[in-house]
């Protein structure tokens, strides 16, 4: 035993001082040393990163050696002396003198000039080519096709133009190649289909119309030159096909024609192609749907024109993104949609219904589709189809049917003559609304305004009115504002809130802030209720208020703490290059938690119970742990306790329109908040961002669209909304059906029958629960008997049901009723009925 462990040690340091000397052998070959001293030289690098005096293999950055030779050199993004910076130049000629270089990597260090052509004859130990961001002009000299080993050549965001030399089809080690962003001209070389190891293929962002060039005719000594030969029809060779190796390509924006070949469908490794933004025609090769490890796959923006094709695919098939938009697609979804996690078929000529399976679809604007809102008028689809030579189903309507988008009814007399009836009520009954909604928004101005004076925890006893405001936080000066933000540089803008426009900078000490300018004339001091709100309460779920500036006449500043992940709008989905990311399903359960203790804080903590108002995507700000911190609290205000004048607006108010609908401003009630709260909710569970960003017509239609598939009975129905990265195992599809039930809730459009914060909060701790219980036979039975801790238990409590909160009396609470049945309810039976008419 003790044996074995002193072995063990032994080895462990036999190795690593072994492989510390493989290392630290230093330059032995005189020549080289002399070549890296002129390479020092010609290119400018400074004594700082290559220091004359000591041995480059032992000290040097970024140079690489093996038994005293030099194999690699790295000097991406290096600095240049100031003489170096003068007169840089693409001067390497030293490099021959290395005779066992592998790698050389100068990307980002600026060559000016271009290839020299003896590199392919003297470099051929050279395996891996770096020089990317070099703004290196002129042609890709063809005899880097005789630099046999190398592996990875990367040209990317240079100058180069010329042709791309056939020459590349003989480095037959090559598994990278990328020379996008660069103005190339000419034919994709059909030798590169010969590079058999190639995994990577980049041409995009080039100039590859296939144009003949000028003085082709010239160079091949041709009088005439017969085009309409097959070899031409399209600009990208069919041989690409043999490329068994690859797994990206990506060919957009290169002015490229043509079809794309069929033998595409051969490349059986390939995850990501991208050929958006080209000319492309014809159909798409009906192979590239069954490539089993495809998951990327944009098509945007060409000449596209087919039908989708009616395959059954492999189960092994990877869930993919793809999109299709801006083509001409047309005809009908067919089950191929299944393979796609996220597609957008935008702006094509689709048409008939839409089947449950294309809810992964991003967007359906501007198709063909029947009752669907933002299609394309009756005159372009049947002009396409006609053109065609197809026949359009005038979006199932008989024919001579005049087509109205989504949302108008047929017009006949009888219509208008009510509509008109109706239009002089509501003309009406608007002013009435009006009349009452001024009365209302002075009080809740004047409420606003009183923020200050006694609310929060801390707060409960001394509202002397008048009490001098409490300026919270450190005072900052104008000037260091202006430094930090760099003058309320436009980079630096973050967006344009409600309130005031918000910016991101650096203090002096490195610390990132974000800085909030308010416009003092606006209606209501928003700095100012901001600022007293946070004299008042605090709480870790709140975002974190640094300080303040309001040393300016005309404008008054808020300094918060940088929030590195931004809102929740802006980090549900993300973008790697064009790859879509979602959050995983325990940060957004994470996030729900931390909002709900959010509002359960302010909802159930303070007296009176503050509301926020403003709750959406764009207001969860998410640390650099994704913890939550609520933000935009410049509408935040005591809860309306007022009942008088909420007996006149749900009196006023129309049937089935909800509060919120109804006043487009936001009510002062924690009903609303929770109401909004079940937005996010939907969005974290669908992953589709914008459902509460507002609260118009479009959020209606989708929730409509959403809130049939969600019921505590049916956990299969529930897979059809959900974000299809979230299916991974039973355990985890139970927690999103349970945020899913708990989101329909508090979207209940009865604002009494919405479960309170401080439930919801517990329902989310414990989702599983919610579901699991709740499928129990006796909830089934509706004749529940549940336990303690349920959330069904709870929720029927309601708003006060309990004795055990702190604040009974007041606000929220007792202004609400009683409710056993906040549940929700097998409701939305005649939604899917309406539903599945469509
Ligand atoms: C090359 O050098 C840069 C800067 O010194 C370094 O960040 C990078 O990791 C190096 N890359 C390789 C592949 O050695
Ligand atoms: C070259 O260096 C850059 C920057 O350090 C690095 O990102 C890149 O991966 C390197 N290139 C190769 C081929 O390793
Ligand atoms: C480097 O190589 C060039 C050409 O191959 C040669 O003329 C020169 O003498 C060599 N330099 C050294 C220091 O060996
Ligand atoms: C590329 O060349 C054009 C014209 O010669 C020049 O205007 C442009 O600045 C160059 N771009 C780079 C990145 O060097
Ligand atoms: C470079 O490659 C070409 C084509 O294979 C060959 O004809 C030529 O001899 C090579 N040149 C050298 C110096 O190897
Ligand atoms: C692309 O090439 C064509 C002809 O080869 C030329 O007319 C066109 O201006 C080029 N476009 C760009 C963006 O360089
Ligand atoms: C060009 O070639 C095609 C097929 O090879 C032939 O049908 C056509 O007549 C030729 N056009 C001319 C102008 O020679
Ligand atoms: C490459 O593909 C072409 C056409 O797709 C074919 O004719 C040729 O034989 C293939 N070449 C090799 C080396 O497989
Ligand atoms: C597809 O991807 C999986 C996992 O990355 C890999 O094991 C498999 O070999 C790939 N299949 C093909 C045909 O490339
Ligand atoms: C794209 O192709 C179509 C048909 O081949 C042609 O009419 C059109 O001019 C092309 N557009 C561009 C921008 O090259
Ligand atoms: C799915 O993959 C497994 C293993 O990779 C394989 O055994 C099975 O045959 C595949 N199924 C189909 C339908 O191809
Ligand atoms: C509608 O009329 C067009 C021609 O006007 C015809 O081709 C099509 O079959 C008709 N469709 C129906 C459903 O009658």
């Amino acid at each position: 035993m003790e044996g074995n462990l002193v072995l063990l040690f032994f080895l462990l340091f036999f190795r690593s001082t072994f492989q510390q000397q493989e290392h630290s052998a230093p330059l032995s070959s005189r020549a080289e040393r002399a070549a890296l001293l002129q390479l020092r030289s010609s290119l400018g690098l400074r004594t700082k990163d290559w220091p004359i005096k000591s041995d480059p293999c032992l000290a040097w950055i970024g140079v690489l050696c093996q038994d005293g030779s030099v194999t690699g050199i790295n000097i991406s993004g290096f600095k240049r002396t100031r003489i170096g910076n003068q007169n840089p130049k693409f001067s390497v000629d030293s490099l021959a003198n290395f005779t066992k270089l592998v790698s050389f990597n100068a990307s980002r260090l600026t060559l000016p000039g271009s290839i020299p052509n003896w590199l392919g004859l003297q470099l051929q130990t050279l395996t891996v080519l770096d020089l990317r961001f070099c703004e290196i002009s002129g042609a890709i000299p063809s005899n880097i096709g005789n630099l046999s080993n190398l592996g990875e050549l990367y040209l990317s965001d240079n100058n180069l133009t010329g042709t791309i030399p056939s020459n590349l089809g003989l480095l037959s080690h090559l598994s990278v190649l990328d020379l996008s962003r660069n103005s190339l001209t000419g034919l994709i070389p059909s030798s590169l289909g010969s590079l058999a190891k190639l995994s990577l293929l980049d041409i995009s962002s080039n100039n590859l119309s296939g144009a003949i060039p000028e003085d082709f005719g010239n160079l091949l000594n041709l009088k005439s030159l017969n085009l309409s030969s097959n070899s031409l029809s399209s600009s990208v060779p069919t041989h690409l096909g043999n490329l068994s190796s690859l797994v990206v390509l990506d060919l957009s924006s290169s002015s490229l024609s043509g079809s794309v070949p069929a033998e595409f469908g051969s490349l059986r490794h390939l995850q990501r192609m991208v050929i958006c933004n080209n000319n492309f025609t014809g159909d798409l090769p009906d192979a590239l749907w069954s490539l089993p490890n495809l998951s990327f796959l944009d098509v945007s923006s060409n000449n596209f024109m087919g039908l989708l094709p009616n395959l059954s695919l492999n189960a092994n098939t990877t869930m993919a993104v793809f999109n299709l938009s801006h083509n001409m697609f047309y005809g009908v979804l067919t089950s191929v949609l299944k393979r796609v996690s996220t597609v957008d078929l935008s702006y094509n000529y689709f048409q008939d219904k839409i089947p449950d399976y294309a809810r992964n679809v991003v967007s359906l604007d501007r198709n063909c589709f029947h009752s669907w809102s933002s299609q394309r008028n009756v005159k372009e689809c049947a002009g396409f189809y006609s053109r065609k030579g197809l026949s359009f189903d005038n979006f199932g309507l008989p024919n001579g049917t005049i087509h109205r988008p989504l949302g108008d009814h047929k017009s006949n007399r009888r219509m208008v003559i009510f509509a008109a009836v109706l239009g002089t009520v509501g003309l009406v009954l608007l002013f009435v609304i009006l009349v009452v909604l001024l009365i209302i928004c002075s009080r809740e101005e004047r409420k606003t305004t009183e923020i200050g004076s006694g609310l929060g925890p801390s707060a409960a006893g001394t509202g002397a009115p008048g009490a001098s405001l409490n300026l919270f936080g450190e005072a900052f000066g104008y000037e260091e504002i202006l430094a930090a933000t760099g003058d309320f540089n436009d980079g630096n803008l973050v967006k344009n809130g409600h309130s005031g426009d918000v910016f991101k900078g650096v203090l002096e000490g490195g610390i990132h802030i974000i800085v909030k300018r308010f416009d003092v004339h606006s209606r209501k001091n928003s700095c100012r209720v901001e600022l007293d709100f946070f004299s008042k309460v605090s709480h870790p779920r709140l975002v974190p208020l640094l300080g303040h500036c309001l040393e300016k006449e005309k404008e008054q500043f808020l300094i918060y703490k940088y929030m590195p992940k931004g809102d929740l709008s802006s980090s549900l989905y993300w973008k790697i290059g064009s790859d879509l990311k979602l959050l995983d399903w325990i940060t957004r359960l994470k996030i729900a938690i931390g909002v709900a203790e959010g509002l359960s804080y302010l909802h159930h903590e303070c007296v009176p119970p503050l509301v926020h108002r403003d709750v959406q995507a764009s207001s969860i700000l998410l640390d650099d742990k994704y913890e939550v911190r609520l933000g935009s609290l410049t509408e935040a205000c005591i809860q309306d306790t007022d009942s008088h004048s909420n007996k006149i607006t749900r009196l006023l108010r129309l049937p089935q329109i909800s509060e919120e609908v109804a006043s487009g401003v936001a009510t002062a009630t924690c009903t609303y908040d929770v109401y909004s709260f079940g937005k996010v909710l939907l969005e974290l569970v669908t992953g589709k961002i914008g459902i509460s960003a507002s609260s118009d017509s479009t959020t209606k239609e989708m929730l409509d669209g959403l809130l049939p598939f969600i019921s505590i009975y049916d956990k299969e129905l529930v897979k059809i909304i959900i974000d299809p990265s979230l299916i991974v195992d039973e355990d985890l599809l139970d927690e999103v059906w349970a945020m899913a039930v708990v989101a329909k809730s508090c979207l209940n459009p009865k604002p009494s029958r919405r479960p309170l914060m401080r439930f919801v909060l517990k329902a989310l701790e414990n989702p599983l629960k919610v579901v699991r219980e709740e499928t129990s036979s006796s909830a089934r039975l509706g004749t529940s008997s549940s336990r303690n801790g349920s959330w069904r238990h709870n929720l029927a409590a309601g708003c006060g049901g309990k004795g055990d909160l702190k604040v009974g009396e007041d606000g929220c609470l007792s202004a609400r009723r009683y409710s056993k049945d906040v549940f929700p309810e097998p409701m939305g039976l005649q939604d899917e009925e309406r539903w599945n008419e469509d």
